[in-house]
């Protein structure tokens, strides 16, 4: 598929992956709604995107809170008319041994990681189902498939999202030609471990990882843009993409 002239929204695209797969969409032709908390990071972005000849708009959007997503959405809608891809990328990893109580980060994980993507598909689904046509990338883990001591939480937003995309494929793809994408990064160099804040499982985490050569975040955007390119036979349902030596 082309992607001159489609509109993607991609939330948590301040660092890391979403950065990277606004970029290469941004590159590849497509106008990309930059979401995120941290505004400043967006508009660097946003003209970096802007100095290769793309286009580019930044909404800061907390996506816990459901008015900024309707704020995304209408802004999206009023300047680009629609949108075609939404990636659902924004998540948090504060890892914590479940001894340890930080229930706190246990409730924020499940706001971000999981509420946050209902309120997205809540807001942006509509316009697809009556364009009849629409791509939802939803960023799970392999943590979504594979608990470790420390992941409880954090795996049990990931194994949801996993399971949201069945459920939205089932339901969106046949009656109304909607494409639904699982993304199941393994390892990857961003900042996603800062949110770690108990001490015991950050010695630990260090000591497992350590020799572990962890993928780019692009590593991650070209498994994204290939889902969204496939054109209009080819579901693209889910892609799991790991460090070769994460095994
Ligand atoms: N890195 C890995 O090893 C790995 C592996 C598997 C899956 N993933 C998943 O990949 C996705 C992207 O993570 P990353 O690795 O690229 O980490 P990252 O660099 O920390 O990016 C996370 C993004 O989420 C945004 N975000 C966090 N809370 C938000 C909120 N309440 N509202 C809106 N945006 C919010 C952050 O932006 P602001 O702070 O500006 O809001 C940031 O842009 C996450 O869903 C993560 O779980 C990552």
């Amino acid at each position: 598929m082309d992607l001159n002239g489609k509109t993607a929204i991609i939330t948590g695209a301040s660092s890391g992956i979403g950065r990277a797969t606004a970029k290469m969409l941004a590159r590849d032709g497509a106008n990309v709604v930059l979401a995120a908390r941290r505004e400043k990071e967006l508009k660097e972005l946003k003209n970096e995107i802007e100095k290769d000849g793309g286009k580019a708009l930044v909404v800061e959007t907390d996506v816990t809170k459901r008015d900024d997503v309707k704020n995304l959405w209408s802004k999206t809608e009023a300047e680009y008319g629609t949108c075609d891809i939404l990636v659902n990328n924004a998540g948090i990893m504060p890892l914590s041994y479940m001894k340890n109580f930080h229930v706190d980060e246990w409730l924020k994980t499940v706001d971000v990681n999981l509420n946050g993507v209902l309120y997205c598909i809540a807001e942006i689904m509509p316009a697809m189902i009556k364009q009849k046509s629409g791509h939802i990338v939803n960023i799970s883990s392999t943590a979504g498939r594979e608990v470790m001591k420390g992941s409880a939480v954090y795996s049990a937003t990931k194994f949801g999202v996993r399971a949201l995309s069945d459920g939205l494929r089932m339901e969106l793809s046949p009656e109304f030609g909607i494409f639904v994408t699982c993304i199941e990064p393994g390892a990857v160099e961003t900042e996603l471990t800062e949110s770690i804040t108990d001490k015991e499982l950050m010695e630990d985490f260090k000591d497992m990882f350590a020799d572990l050569d962890f993928l780019d975040a692009e590593d991650i955007a070209k498994a994204i843009h290939y889902s969204v390119t496939q054109g209009d036979k080819v579901n693209v349902a889910e892609l799991q993409v790991r460090p070769v030596g994460q095994g």
